[in-house]
């Protein structure tokens, strides 16, 4: 039979995700490496790294506060803001800008009411901008997750964007 799957992370509850983050940080204390991993589990829990996250786990870790947002602000895959169910990433690598990366990029903040680095109200797209993503040849490109669209027409981005609602 075909279930469907649906998610029930909207259904745990603050404490919840505290809790099961205390386990992770209970499981890495002390261990090489330990704030890289606990951050990786915690965004998985979580989803993003607030303020008071991190408070929670410099508290937890026995670590200043500048220490753990010094690593999150330094890599750019931890996120301080909530993410969207899927990424946009829109390449403004130098072939795509001049053949209308740009435009697209001014086109799905119109469309999708935000800015770059932002989500969506309703939690469906992250908006975000790259350097080259390897199709040139075909620019501009975007990528929604792990999908890229060549030649992209700032006409069809709706059609494009339908694809995941
Ligand atoms: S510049 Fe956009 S894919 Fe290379």
């Amino acid at each position: 039979m075909n279930q469907e799957m649906t998610c029930q992370c909207e259904e745990v509850s603050e404490e919840e995700k505290l809790g099961l983050i205390e386990e992770v940080i209970e499981e890495y204390k002390g261990k090489e490496g330990s704030l890289i991993q606990v951050l990786h589990m915690v965004q998985g829990i979580y989803g993003y790294l607030p303020v008071h996250i991190q408070q929670f786990i410099a508290l937890k870790l026995d670590k200043p506060l500048s220490e753990v947002s010094g690593v999150v602000s330094f890599y750019s895959l931890f996120s301080t803001k909530p993410r969207g169910k899927h990424t946009i990433n829109v390449c403004l690598g130098t072939a795509c800008y001049v053949r209308g990366g740009k435009k697209i990029v001014d086109r799905l903040k119109e469309i999708l009411d935000v800015n770059v680095g932002d989500t969506t109200g309703d939690n469906m797209f992250t908006l975000e901008v790259m350097r080259c993503m390897g199709a040139c040849g075909l620019a501009p490109a975007m990528s929604i997750d792990d999908k890229v669209f060549k030649q992209v027409n700032p006409d069809k981005l709706t059609e494009i964007l339908d694809l995941y609602n």
